[in-house]
């Protein structure tokens, strides 16, 4: 089954063609990060009209490096939720469009049903069940994926997201948008015990994760050092921040794993592309028994292709919608 996939929840616009749940055939992206960065984070009504720009011409560079046409498509899928609504309904809107000219079925795809997906198509070898650790700019949270469309959350950021606390830590620091990448260069040669830092502890569910309290710690503390004239081991600060964050998250999917019978793990979303968090996982994996499933860094962010994959499922258990579908901000997975 050839499905064309498109994802346009956030700053990304993306077309792909995607075989079987499992073959990539064609990934194209368009990012607006470069455009975004002027104003420090995403603007939702420039990230709307960009993807208008952007969607027509990626379907078709799409098309073309798959190299097949309309007619060998058998479905049109979609991101239609959570995101931000108007970035999601071009999306919507082009997918409906789509699959309503050329005669096709439309399946939606909830975003981070897809990021989990990206592990499918990076390992042919996985399938449910397992446990996923999804941490992307919007999102941070533990996934028990009991099969490819049957999953529930059972630990979630109270707050912020872990791509949002490094996005917004690395603002502070005069880093570009978005940070995480830049904070994990600059982590490069700092020591993780530079800044003793908070670790939140979520009193009535042990799985859930708080931000909030880590990111405004260092913004006190950068703005603390500038009124004193002090001087920031910036490097130090890079590296605590991301052990902070690594802390916050691995000894909860752990946790997770065991508490849900899982004896595999899979991280996904745009965080799991961190060296610190990935380095972190993989041996608390190891010492924990578990098998650990790490998307390759380019399948970690938003992509089509991951929406095509988790499409695949959705259609073989008839999730189909007609033309009154629409984009959903929030959405239960
Ligand atoms: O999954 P994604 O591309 O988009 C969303 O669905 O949100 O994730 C974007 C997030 C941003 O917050 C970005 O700073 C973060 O992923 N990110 C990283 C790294 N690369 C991207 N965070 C930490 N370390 C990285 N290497």
């Amino acid at each position: 089954m050839l499905i064309l996939a498109f994802e346009s929840s956030c700053d990304e616009t993306a077309a792909a063609v995607v075989r079987d749940g499992r073959e990539v055939l064609s990934d194209a992206i368009l990012s607006q990060a470069d455009m975004h960065a002027l104003y420090g984070g995403v603007v939702p009504e420039i990230a709307s009209r960009k993807h208008v720009e952007a969607i027509a011409a990626l379907t078709d560079q799409a098309l073309r490096e798959a190299g097949v046409t309309r007619d060998d498509i058998d479905a049109v899928a979609v991101t239609y939720g959570p995101g931000l609504i108007g970035a999601l309904l071009v999306g919507v809107s082009f997918a409906k469009s789509v699959a309503f000219a050329w005669d096709k079925p439309l399946i939606p795809v909830h975003h981070l049903r897809g990021h989990i997906a990206a592990n499918y198509l990076a390992f042919p070898e996985l399938e449910p069940p397992f446990l996923a650790l999804c941490i992307s700019g919007g999102n941070s949270m533990l996934v028990d994926v009991r099969d490819y469309t049957d999953m529930s959350i059972v630990g979630a950021t109270r707050d912020d997201a872990a791509g949002e606390c490094f996005d917004k830590i690395a603002r502070v620091l005069g880093l570009p948008y978005p940070g995480g990448k830049p904070m994990e260069e600059l982590a490069k040669g700092g020591s993780d015990t530079a800044y003793v830092l908070p670790r939140s502890k979520v009193a009535d569910c042990d799985l859930d994760m708080s931000f909030s309290g880590l990111k405004t710690a260092v913004v006190n503390l950068v703005h603390n050092a500038e009124q004193k004239g002090e001087a920031i081991d910036r490097p130090g600060l890079a590296a605590s921040v991301a052990a902070a964050i690594s802390d916050e998250l691995v000894p909860r999917t752990i946790e997770a794993a065991r508490r849900y019978g899982h004896h595999t793990v899979a991280a996904a979303g745009g965080v799991a592309a961190n060296s610190r968090i990935r380095g972190d996982l993989q041996r608390a994996c190891e010492e924990n028994g578990l098998k650990l499933y790490l998307p390759p860094l380019k399948l970690c962010g938003d992509n089509g292709a991951m929406i095509g994959s988790q499409a695949y499922y959705e259609s073989l258990c008839q999730h189909y919608a007609d033309m009154s579908l629409n984009a959903y901000a929030n959405l239960e997975i």
